[in-house]
């Protein structure tokens, strides 16, 4: 497994192209299921998450044509009876595969994601969703199973109990191809549901209020073929804007855009970091002493959990005391005993952190235990003194493209030996 070695206190400069959505990515390889015409998606980040989602619509007999940076689907001979992929099954997003496969050929089995049976992170709101729109669903041993009425999915009233990014994706996902009208109920407003409902629209689907609490599909609608170009990563932009913070730097994130990065760029500001749009993107720079902010992870457009562990980072390094509070996911505090052992003082009671910072980091061997978390220790790094080895960097690769060699080239000393 390969490992990262970062030596810290560079201050980072340089411009950093930011790819595309990986969360808007992974629901638009699922949409091309809905269709016998191919899909063709442009600015595709290069992830491992990317790859995986490919090779599961591939076994579900989809065709896919890879180019730098473009794929297209053509799901034209693709069958609803391709074998759960078990090779996947440690990537929530898989689920997502489950509207398009029931919707399109009335019967869909897909393994559950996580592993475990609906546990901590569950799929009940995709599933309740599909149940609305008249499937019949089953568990069994690990597996979803569902099936559609004889004459269809029909339109519902889908009201959603939590603002579910994957369950609102999955409802429009089944939506579109469901006979009638669809409203969906307490809808996730993220850019990249938004995104997803821009690329159903360019296959002919009609929907309304994407990327607001009520969205309308009217679904049945024939669909053909389609180009659609994925949204800049914000989640990307965000850790890269961290990256110029924490090291006291200047960095242009080309591509970002600061709307979808109100509520960060805010907590950024606070912060004492300046942020302005640039001619290509977003200018990222911090030239005085950093504050102590706290922060607490909403659903968008509040601030976003997949940055809570970046922020930590930086909270860690800026003199004084901040609150960070998780509401999303509960555990989502693996990064602290590791952030600990770089010499952050980080206190944690139920869902929240008490960061005391400003006695500076140390570098020290840590291990990266998810996406976020891994992105949070290289950051960290990039300010401690002295080497910081980052081990299993392979969740690193699922989400950034590229990260250690859009670093290196802004002045980051980032080293990946291969294990
Ligand atoms: C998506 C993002 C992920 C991000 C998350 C929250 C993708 C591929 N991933 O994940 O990066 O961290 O949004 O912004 O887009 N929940 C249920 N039942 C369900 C579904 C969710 O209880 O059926 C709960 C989850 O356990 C969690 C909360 O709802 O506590 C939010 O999850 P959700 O918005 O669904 O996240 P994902 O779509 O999995």
């Amino acid at each position: 497994m390969d490992q990262l070695v970062v030596r810290g206190g560079q201050r980072l400069e340089g411009a950093v192209a930011i790819a595309g959505a990986k969360n808007a990515a992974l629901p638009e390889i699922a949409a091309c299921l809905l269709s016998a015409a191919p899909l063709t998606l442009l600015n595709l980040p290069a992830l491992s998450d990317v790859d995986t989602m490919l090779a599961l619509v591939a076994q579900h007999g989809v065709r896919v044509e890879r180019g730098p940076a473009r794929v297209t689907l053509d799901a034209g001979e693709a069958n609803g009876t391709g074998a759960p992929y078990d090779a996947v099954r440690r990537m929530r997003a898989t689920v997502l595969v489950l509207g398009p496969l029931l919707a399109r050929f009335g019967r869909a089995r897909v393994s559950l994601p996580g592993g475990c049976a609906i546990g901590a992170r569950p799929v009940d709101l995709h599933l309740k969703a599909l149940s609305a729109l008249g499937a019949e669903v089953s568990l069994e041993g690990g597996l979803v199973l569902a099936e559609a009425p004889a004459a269809g999915l029909r339109g519902a009233r889908v009201v959603l109990a939590l603002p579910s990014v994957g369950a609102t994706e999955t409802a429009m996902l089944a939506a579109t191809a469901a006979r009638g009208e669809t409203e969906i109920v307490n809808a996730a407003r993220e850019p990249e549901v938004a995104d997803l409902a821009a690329c159903l629209r360019a296959m002919g689907a009609r929907i309304e209020g994407a990327g607001t609490p009520r969205i309308l599909v009217e679904g049945g609608r024939p669909l053909g073929a389609a180009r659609h170009e994925i949204l800049p990563d914000r989640v990307e932009a965000g850790t890269y804007a961290v990256a110029a913070a924490i090291t006291g730097g200047r960095l242009e994130l080309t591509g970002a855009r600061l709307e979808h990065l109100a509520s960060v760029g805010a907590a950024l500001e606070a912060a004492g970091v300046q942020l302005w749009p640039g001619d290509r993107g977003l200018v990222v720079e911090r030239a005085g002493p950093l504050r102590p902010v706290d922060i607490t992870t909403e659903p968008y457009p509040g601030f976003p959990t997949d940055l809570q562990a970046q922020f930590m980072a930086l909270m860690a390094t800026a003199e004084g005391t901040s609150l960070i509070r998780e509401t999303v996911f509960e555990n989502r505090f693996m990064h602290v005993p590791e952030l600990a052992r770089l010499g952050a003082n980080i206190t944690l009671r139920g869902t929240a952190a008490a960061v005391r910072g400003g006695a500076g980091l140390r570098g020290a061997p840590v291990m990266a235990t998810d996406l976020r978390a891994s992105v949070c220790l290289v950051l960290a790094g990039l300010a401690a003194e002295g080497e910081t080895t980052v081990n299993r960097v392979y969740h690193l690769d699922r989400g950034y493209e590229a990260l250690d060699r859009k670093l290196v080239r802004c002045g980051a000393r980032i080293e990946r030996r291969p294990g």
